[in-house]
């Protein structure tokens, strides 16, 4: 009988944390609104390269957002992120922009439960490419 070691993988992923210490999410019920703060940790994107994806992504097909020259209104106006990011309360405009092109079922913009759905570009576009749109949407 032979075994394999199927836990050295995890061991190696583990040894690359660099010693910081296991932090365990606690469980807490949350009810009308998404988690405060998940997207607390989002990565460093880059502007220009968000603009570029703006296009190459369609979201001009959907969204006003000045800055791009787009003023298609299926989706909400972006040049209100910081508004609507505060009213959704969840965590900075950054980590609301971040967590609503990753996720974007997660939290509904008020009147917008019977608009074409935004596609679900957490399947689409990698980490990075969502930080770079967060970039440039939260810029200035
Ligand atoms: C097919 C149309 C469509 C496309 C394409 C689209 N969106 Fe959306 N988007 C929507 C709709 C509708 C909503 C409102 C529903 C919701 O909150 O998910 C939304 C919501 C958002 C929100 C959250 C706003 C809020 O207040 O909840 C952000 C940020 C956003 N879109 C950014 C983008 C970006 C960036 C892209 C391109 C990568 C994109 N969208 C592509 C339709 C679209």
């Amino acid at each position: 009988m032979r075994r394999l070691a199927p836990f050295l993988g995890i061991a190696l992923l583990l040894a690359g944390c660099g010693g910081g210490k296991t932090v365990s999410p606690t469980a807490k019920t949350v009810i009308g609104t998404i988690p405060t703060g998940s997207g607390a940790s989002v990565p460093a994107g880059d502007a220009k390269t968000g603009a570029k994806l703006f296009k190459s992504q369609g979201c001009d097909g959907c969204h006003i957002f000045t800055p791009a020259g787009s003023t298609k209104t299926i989706g909400p106006d972006l040049d209100k992120l910081a508004q609507y990011a505060k009213q959704a309360n969840s965590g900075s405009e950054a980590a609301f922009a971040f967590e609503s092109i990753k996720s974007p079922s997660t939290y509904i913009q008020p009147g917008y439960e019977k608009a074409a759905p935004m596609p679900n570009f957490g399947q689409i576009l990698k980490d990075k490419q969502i930080a770079d749109l967060v970039a440039y949407l939260t810029k200035g």
